[in-house]
C-alpha cells in the first residue's frame, strides 16, 4: 500500500501573533514545535506581550526576526510591513489572543502591527483566546468572541478550564500548544482554495468510543490490549474542529492529555462500563464511530478479591472466563433511522483477507461502514501515528485508504462518512 504521510507542516509559512496574556509564555514552545516539524515561522509580538515573553526567545526559536510595532513604519521596508507579512503567511495563528486585541480586531481597528495584519490578512486565521475567567465571561468579550466566530476564515479555539496564573480556577487557559498544532494541521488539510475553513460537520452529534478496555482478573492482573486510543481521539478532535458536537467514551489511553482538551469525555475501564455509557449516550447521537479495541475476555463473575495462584489461574481459563459481549453489534440493535454506525477492525493478513474478513464483520455486526486496518505491518496501526486500510461500506464499497497520519486519515474518514450520509439520505 502506498505511503502517503501528511507532512502538512513542512515548508508552510506560518505567522504567529502573540498578545498580552500570561499564556504568552507557552507560545515559544508552539513556535519551536512548528519549526521542528519543518514550518517557516515568523512572529509578531504586541507591546504588552513583550512584558511577558521576550522577542529574542521568539526570534531564536523561529530563526527569524520577531516583529514589533516599532518595525511597522521602518523606512527600510520596501512595502508596509503589515501588508508584507499578511501576504507572506499561508496561515496566521494568534496565540494567545487577549481581550483587547480581540475587541480591536472585531471592530475593525488596525491598531499596531498585529492589528493591521489581521485586517489586511486574507488567509485563514486560528485564534486561541486566553484571559482571566472574569474577563472571559464579561458580556462585551463574549459578544466579541461570538462576532469572531462568524468570520469565515477564522477558526476560534475557546480557552480551556483549569487553574489560571491569577489563582482563579475556571475558563481562560490558552489551549495547549499541542492542541493548537493539531488545529493548524487540520486547517492546512481542510481549508479550501479561498482559505475558508469549512464547518461541514455543524449540526452533527457524534459519539465515539476509543482506546482499549481492561478487565481485572484479580488485584494484580488484568487483560487489555495495545490500543493507544489515538485514532478515536483524533477523530473526535477533527469532528469538533469541523463543527460537530462530540461525546467521547474512552478506556485508559496512552496519549498526551492535551489531546483531550475541549472534548466532552467519559473515561471508563471495563467493557461493562463502556456499554453502560454507550447505551446512555447513543440516543442523542446521529453518527456513532466505534474505534475502541474492546478486550475480548473477562472473568465470568468479575475479578477475584484475592490474587489467584498462577497454576489455578491457567487451569481456570476455560471454565471461569467468558467472551465480552459485542458492544457494537448490541448498540446497532437499538439503531434509529437517522443513525449511521461505523466500526473499526484490526486485522492481519493480505489486503484481500482484510477486505473479505472485514466485509463479513461489517455484515455480521450490521454497521454501515467498517474500517479494516492491518496491525501486522511496520509503522502503522496500534501504538503508531500512522494508519491505513480499507473502508468497507454499502454496495460492495471497498475504498483503499493509503497510509497517512492518523489526523489526516481522521479527516478523510469524516469526508467519507459525510458522502455516505448524503447518499443514504438521497436514496430514502
Ligand atoms: N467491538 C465491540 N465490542 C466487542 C468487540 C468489538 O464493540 N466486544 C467493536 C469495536 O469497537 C470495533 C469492532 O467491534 O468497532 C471490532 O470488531 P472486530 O475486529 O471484529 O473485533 P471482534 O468483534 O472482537 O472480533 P475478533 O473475534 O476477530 O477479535
Amino acid at each position: 500500500m502506498k505511503i502517503e504521510s501528511d507532512h502538512c507542516l513542512r515548508g508552510k509559512r506560518i505567522l504567529i501573533g502573540v498578545c498580552g496574556s500570561i499564556a504568552a509564555v507557552k507560545t515559544p514552545l508552539l513556535v519551536s514545535n512548528l519549526v521542528k516539524a519543518g514550518a517557516e515561522v515568523r512572529c509578531i509580538i504586541t507591546p504588552s506581550a513583550t512584558h511577558l515573553v521576550s522577542p529574542l526567545s521568539l526570534a531564536t526559536l523561529s530563526r527569524n526576526r520577531a516583529y514589533q510595532d516599532k518595525d511597522q513604519w521602518d523606512p527600510i521596508e520596501p512595502k508596509p510591513l503589515h501588508v508584507t507579512l499578511a501576504e507572506w503567511a499561508e496561515l496566521v495563528v494568534i496565540a494567545p489572543l487577549s481581550a483587547t486585541s480581540l475587541a480591536q480586531w472585531v471592530h475593525g481597528l488596525g491598531e499596531g502591527l498585529l492589528g493591521s495584519v489581521l485586517l489586511a490578512c486574507e488567509k485563514p486565521i486560528i485564534a486561541a483566546a486566553a484571559m482571566n475567567t472574569g474577563m472571559w465571561k464579561n458580556l462585551a468579550v463574549q459578544e466579541n468572541w461570538g462576532r469572531l466566530q462568524a468570520f469565515p476564515k477564522v477558526l476560534c479555539l475557546s480557552p480551556s478550564s483549569g487553574l489560571l496564573a491569577c489563582d482563579r480556577e475556571g475558563e481562560g487557559r490558552m489551549p495547549d500548544p499541542e492542541l493548537i498544532e493539531l488545529a493548524i494541521k487540520s486547517v492546512l488539510i481542510r481549508k479550501d482554495s479561498e482559505g475558508i475553513i469549512q464547518c461541514d460537520w455543524k449540526g452533527q452529534r457524534v459519539l465515539i468510543t476509543a482506546g482499549p478496555t481492561l478487565e481485572s482478573l484479580d488485584p494484580a492482573r488484568l487483560i487489555t490490549n495495545r490500543s493507544s486510543g489515538r485514532m478515536g481521539v483524533l477523530l473526535a478532535q477533527a469532528a469538533k474542529l469541523r463543527g460537530a458536537s462530540v461525546d467521547l467514551i474512552h478506556g485508559p489511553l496512552q496519549l498526551s492529555s492535551a489531546l483531550l482538551e475541549g472534548l466532552t469525555t467519559y473515561p471508563v475501564k471495563s467493557a461493562q462500563e463502556m456499554q453502560t455509557k454507550l447505551t446512555k449516550l447513543q440516543t442523542s447521537a446521529n453518527v456513532i464511530i466505534m474505534t475502541a479495541a474492546v478486550s475480548d475476555i473477562r472473568r465470568k463473575n468479575g475479578a477475584t478479591l484475592t490474587k489467584a495462584n498462577k497454576t489455578d489461574l491457567i487451569n481456570s481459563l476455560g471454565n471461569d472466563f467468558e467472551t465480552v459481549p459485542d458492544l457494537l453489534a448490541e448498540a446497532i440493535q437499538r439503531k434509529t433511522n437517522n443513525q449511521l454506525f461505523m466500526g473499526f477492525s484490526a486485522l492481519t493478513g493480505e489486503n484481500s483477507d482484510l477486505q473479505m474478513v472485514g466485509e463479513q464483520k461489517r455484515r455480521d455486526k450490521g454497521c454501515d461502514l467498517l474500517f479494516a486496518n492491518p496491525i501486522d505491518r511496520p509503522g502503522q496501526g496500534f501504538e503508531e501515528h500512522f494508519n491505513g486500510g480499507f473502508l468497507l461500506g454499502p454496495g460492495s464499497m471497498a475504498k483503499p485508504m493509503p497510509i497517512a497520519s492518523k489526523l489526516l486519515l481522521a479527516h478523510q474518514l469524516l469526508d467519507e462518512i459525510r458522502t455516505v450520509q448524503t447518499n443514504i439520505s438521497q436514496s430514502n
